[in-house]
């Protein structure tokens, strides 16, 4: 049995009538690592072929077809390396292959053959390969550890250095220790990495990304968010950079594709690596991201995307230069907009206050519990009220260098410049400049890739207004010093970044960047302001970590001691680790009077279409096919059209973005790819009522692929 939230306890009792239909288990919240399988459930819940079919040390499983793209999930779809995940986590790649002549974004990209196939720069592979607990170890070396800086480095420490024995005993994987409660338990994860990987299908612009914005997080959806890439590695099948001599990579399983699709009420799983979830906080935790983050975050991307979108509006290159940036912003602001919408829609922090008061009570029930737990909640509470006290700050710098693409060009730059300035002899400093140049320009190209003087100049004056604005702990000294009221710290910001050299990338790249002598001659305002800055957030990165290690301690009790409480072992919190959660094909009622069907269909995207705007344009070819009813063999019957997207009530988060959807037999059926508006709130809390995942029906993708795109040739490789 999965375990139950108090909120689904409460509801339990009157829903048991409209469940009865089910003869499944309750479905209810769980992204299950691969070790706690065995307690999730999943034959009773309907799942047809064994657990180990999905996992089985030592053994292959439906999990060994799974890899992580960037930040993203995939799969194998057949034994040379095929991939399928979504558009919107290729969309980096496919903007950095596109030109405004050859527009790959707009136009899509079929790859006929294996020659046509192109490099989908910066998407790189790993794959779980296997995993240890090692908790203990790293818990031991901490035991008799008080003082919060020495015991978060000292985990820190072993994290790495069980991080290297494992790469040492076995130098083809990566090894990553992952923390799966704070402070209480750690996993060691073994990776395979795969460097080379290439663009084979993604669909046109306005399939992959139908509906836009407008759609992004919404129910009902009509988007065709899904893409196909291929791994390669080197003729002996290692990994290795990109390289023409490189061969398709042979997954050791890949899964099979059903393409007859699901129905509702279908029992369905996912497998993947979601990101991030924050479900064992504390009340305080809730109402930090209420007050503070949530509000902060949104705000400024909103403001961000205006002045790019803006700066992009009449010229298709910056445009296409600052749309992964746009389209990054935009999904966090909606994202964080619809957390603020739900979380006082249930009122979230009074559930959690009720609960930790709850806790409260029992901790001092229990004299062994109140003996070394007895503090625990006060200290909590202590902790972010201090943190409370310059949160805005803290946002601030959190957001500073990501804000304003020179202030991270300075940042890149000083920091070679001032280990430069360290060394004893020219010839010293000519070594260390020799062996980090060619690092540093990549980092430098990389930000200038999305730089954009205009948007870059306004979003840094509004940065620096609103750190002039900020009152007692919020304040910074470099920005105090500089004693300018707001109309100033405008003028300031707007001159520094238009007379700064470092907007000439060719200057810094081969004048600046020419040798260490260059650079250590070199002198610039920016530079100057950034090295100030910088003494700040240094001194303050010191606090940062201290916090860290008290909270590091905290949490570890907090959810230790809630477990005995609640008297069951906890699922812990996504941490882009492997895992699996299962549900149903399900509708849903997000609001009075409303129900929400489980299927979306073509007559969706047309009549979306109708409405004239341009996020709802579509390729004509749909429309003509849809006349015609020129379905094929992806036709559901009783919705008289080819299913596009699907609604079911899984446990995802982000980074479950192009998690393979299954079906009971294992077989794929979608492709997740988003959630609808109110389960944003899922990172906080998870609901049968209101959590709903989407995904891509595998029939409409099938579908595109063979009669919009002449793309057959999947199909085939695909064994349909
Ligand atoms: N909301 C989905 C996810 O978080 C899809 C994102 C696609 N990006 C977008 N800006 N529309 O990633
Ligand atoms: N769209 C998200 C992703 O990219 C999935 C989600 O947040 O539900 O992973």
């Amino acid at each position: 049995m999965k375990f139950i939230n108090h909120t689904t306890i409460a509801l339990a009792l009157f829903l048991t009538v409209a469940n009865s239909s089910y003869t499944k288990a309750n479905p209810d919240e769980g992204m299950f690592p691969l070790s706690e399988l065995n307690r999730a459930g999943l034959k009773k819940a309907g799942l047809k072929i064994s657990e180990k079919d999905i996992y089985n040390p030592g053994q292959i499983g439906l999990v060994d077809a799974l890899v992580q793209v960037s930040g993203c999930t995939g799969s194998f779809v057949s034994n040379r390396g095929l991939i399928i995940t979504n558009h919107h986590c290729a969309f980096s790649a496919v903007q950095l292959a596109s030109t405004a002549i050859n527009n790959y974004l707009k136009n899509g990209f079929v790859a006929q053959n294996q020659e046509q196939e192109i490099e989908a720069k910066g998407l790189k592979i790993r794959i779980t390969d296997s995993y240890e607990d090692v908790s203990a170890k790293i818990l031991n070396a901490v035991a008799n550890i008080s003082d919060p800086v020495e015991r978060i480095n000292t985990i820190k420490r072993k994290q790495q250095e069980l991080v290297k024995q494992a790469e040492k005993e076995d130098p083809t994987i990566k090894a990553e220790v992952s923390e799966m409660f704070i402070g209480k338990s750690y996993v060691l994860f073994r990776y395979k990495t795969i460097e080379d990987v290439r663009l084979v299908y993604i669909p046109r612009q306005n399939i992959g990304e139908f509906g836009g914005e407008t759609d992004n997080w919404v129910w009902p959806r009509h988007t065709g968010d899904y893409s196909f890439l291929r791994a390669y590695v080197d003729k002996n099948g290692k990994s290795a950079p990109y390289s023409k001599d490189n061969v398709p990579y042979q997954p050791k399983k890949h899964l099979k594709i059903n393409p007859n699709g699901v129905r509702e009420n279908d029992f369905t799983f996912i497998l993947g690596y979601p990101g991030k979830t924050f479900r064992h906080r504390p009340a305080q935790y809730i109402r930090y991201q209420q007050e503070y983050l949530l509000p902060y975050v949104s705000n400024l991307y909103d403001f961000q995307n205006r002045q790019m979108e803006e700066a992009g509006k009449d010229n298709t290159d910056i445009a296409l230069s600052l749309a992964t940036r746009i389209k990054r912003n935009a999904n966090v602001l909606k994202n964080y907009r619809g957390k603020l919408k739900g979380l006082k829609g249930i009122n979230l922090l009074s559930t959690k206050k009720q609960e930790d008061e709850a806790l409260a009570e029992f901790i001092l029930s229990k004299p062994e519990l109140k003996n070394k737990y007895g503090n625990l909640l006060a200290e909590i509470d202590a902790y972010y009220q201090l943190s409370d006290q310059d949160a805005l700050k803290e946002l601030w710098i959190n957001n500073i260098y990501n804000s304003t693409s020179l202030l991270k060009v300075a940042r890149d730059i000083n920091m070679l410049k001032a280990f430069l300035a360290k060394e004893r002899s020219p010839q010293s400093a000519k070594q260390l400049f020799d062996l980090n140049i060619e690092k540093l320009k990549t980092a430098l190209n990389e930000t200038y890739e999305s730089y954009n003087k205009q948007a870059d100049r306004r979003i840094f004056a509004k940065m620096l207004e609103d750190a002039v604005a900020f009152q007692g702990k919020n304040q910074l000294a470099s920005i105090q010093k500089l004693q300018v009221n707001n109309e100033k710290a405008q003028q300031f910001a707007t001159e520094i970044i238009q007379n700064s050299k470092l907007g000439d990338q060719q200057y810094v790249l081969n004048t600046v960047l020419a040798n260490a002598d260059a650079l250590l001659k070199f002198n610039d305002e920016l530079l100057d302001f950034q090295d100030k800055l910088h003494n700040d957030i240094f001194e303050y990165a010191a606090e940062q970590k201290r916090r860290e290690g008290v909270l590091n301690k905290l949490m570890g009790d907090y959810v230790a001691v809630k477990e005995i409480f609640q008297a069951k072992n906890f699922i812990p919190d996504a941490n882009s680790t492997l895992r699996l959660t299962y549900g149903h094909i399900k509708g849903y009622s997000p609001a009075d009077a409303t129900y929400m069907k489980p299927f979306t269909t073509i007559e969706g995207i047309i009549q979306k279409g109708n409405l004239g705007l341009p996020e709802f344009e579509y390729p004509q070819e749909i429309k003509t096919a849809y006349l015609n009813k020129n379905f094929g063999p992806y036709l559901q019957k009783d919705l008289g059209s080819v299913p596009v997207n699907i609604l079911y009530d899984m446990d995802t988060t982000g980074g479950n973005s192009g998690s393979p959807i299954m079906n009971a037999n294992g077989e794929l059926i979608g492709v997740n790819f988003d959630r609808a508006y109110d389960a944003t709130i899922n990172d906080f809390a998870w609901n049968e009522s209101y959590s709903r995942s989407i995904g891509v029906d595998i029939r409409y993708v099938l579908w595109v692929a063979d009669k919009i795109d002449n793309a057959q040739f999947i199909l085939k490789e695909m064994g349909i």
